[in-house]
């Protein structure tokens, strides 16, 4: 059952009144996009920090994953949506701190595929632009947003995905806004979960571990839990992070070497697992952006540093996920498809393409 308290924001009446209260001293921190896998993530592991409230913003309340969110403890769910910058006004009304992420996905063309650059500028425009009105009251105190890992030498990332650049155009925003002294900038690599999507012919099987990438380039990946990981070490440590840009990723393999990690974990008795790259003609066809991400990839690559990386992790007593654990996991929840046939649809593709 849902109820609306008098902030107009969306309540679980089965969580404890408490929770639902925003006059203790708990920290209130938003989070765009919350419904989303990172923003799940994110949403999670603040809830179980247990020192903030937050709130989980969605354009459906009522949805599956809104009600998922809502069972986690001091978590509110709100509605809103990024292109409507009044809905944003009254979600960040009061809160200590932000979790930004936006999305690039709209509607699905053959050929260019979902991704469009400036759907998500706009989204992280009205983003920052509301921000700012609270860091000039006063009330807002930390902003984090998520981008994607950017390397070193800006010239190395030319050119890149759209939906990159879109992330990247956001920070500088960020520093024309004014607001680089409360800002954290988190940059993630590719998520692990890509390699099990629910996309036919993306997915894990006995024989088969599916990638964009080539086989012997080195990719950076992470779990997606991890991002909620370090996000809350970072809102907990708000002196060490404010003014900073982290590159995040919890591996650099090759696809050959993730196959192989793969067939170790099934034993040598089970049948030759192999890395099979889906063949970028299909891959533009499909989603336009995803083939300049992967020729992106295999020329310049993310740039994380795992070594530095595993020593913060180490001193915020954050312990990453390495992809076998990840592995171990999905095997574990049988959820991994035992069809050889998987990459049915890119052949399809393939054949409809050439
Ligand atoms: N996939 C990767 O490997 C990877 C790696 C690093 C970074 N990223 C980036 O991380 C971001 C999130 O990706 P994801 O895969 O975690 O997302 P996702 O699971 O695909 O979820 C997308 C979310 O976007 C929300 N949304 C869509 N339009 C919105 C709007 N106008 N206003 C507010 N919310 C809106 C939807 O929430 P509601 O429908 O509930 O409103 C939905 O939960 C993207 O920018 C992606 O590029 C992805």
């Amino acid at each position: 059952m849902k109820s609306s308290d008098k902030t107009g924001l969306v309540q679980n009446s089965s969580n404890p009144p408490e929770n639902l209260e925003l006059n203790d001293s708990k920290p209130i921190i938003a989070v765009t996009m919350a419904t989303s896998r990172q923003g799940y993530s994110v949403v999670k592991h603040l809830s179980k920090s247990g020192i903030f409230h937050i709130r989980a913003l969605t354009r459906f309340p009522s949805s599956q994953k809104s009600e998922k969110l809502s069972r986690l403890d001091n978590v509110q769910i709100v509605k809103a949506d990024l292109l409507e910058p009044e809905t944003l006004e009254r979600c960040f009304s009061g809160v200590y701190g932000i979790f930004g992420n936006t999305t690039p996905t709209k509607g699905w063309v053959l050929g260019r595929g979902s991704m469009v650059r400036d759907y998500e500028i706009k989204q992280g425009r009205n983003l920052i632009d509301i921000a700012k009105k609270f860091a000039d009251l006063g009330t807002l105190k930390h902003f984090i947003f998520s981008s994607i890992c950017k390397p070193k030498d800006p010239l190395k990332s030319h050119p890149a995905p759209g939906h990159f650049t879109s992330k990247w155009s956001i920070e500088e925003y960020i520093l024309k806004q004014g607001l680089k002294e409360l800002s954290t900038i988190l940059r993630p690599v590719s998520y692990y979960e890509n390699f099990n999507s629910d996309l036919p012919g993306i997915k894990i099987s006995e024989r088969i571990f599916p990638g964009v990438v080539h086989k012997n380039k080195i990719w950076q990946t992470i779990a997606v839990d991890d991002i909620g990981l370090w996000a809350n070490a970072i809102f907990k440590n708000p002196q060490k992070f404010q003014g900073e840009a982290l590159n995040i990723a919890g591996e650099e393999m090759t696809g050959e070497e993730m196959a192989t990690l793969w067939q170790q974990l099934k034993g040598q008795d089970s049948p030759t697992v192999s890395y099979v790259m889906i063949p970028r003609r299909v891959v533009n066809l499909i989603e336009h952006d995803i083939g300049l991400m992967a020729n992106w990839i295999e020329r310049t690559g993310y740039g994380a540093d795992l070594k530095q990386l595993k020593s913060l992790a180490d001193e915020l007593q954050i312990t990453m996920t390495p992809l076998v654990n990840w592995l171990k996991h999905k095997d574990s929840q049988s959820r991994v498809s035992t069809h050889p046939y998987i990459f049915d649809l890119p052949r399809k593709f393939e054949a409809l393409s050439s």
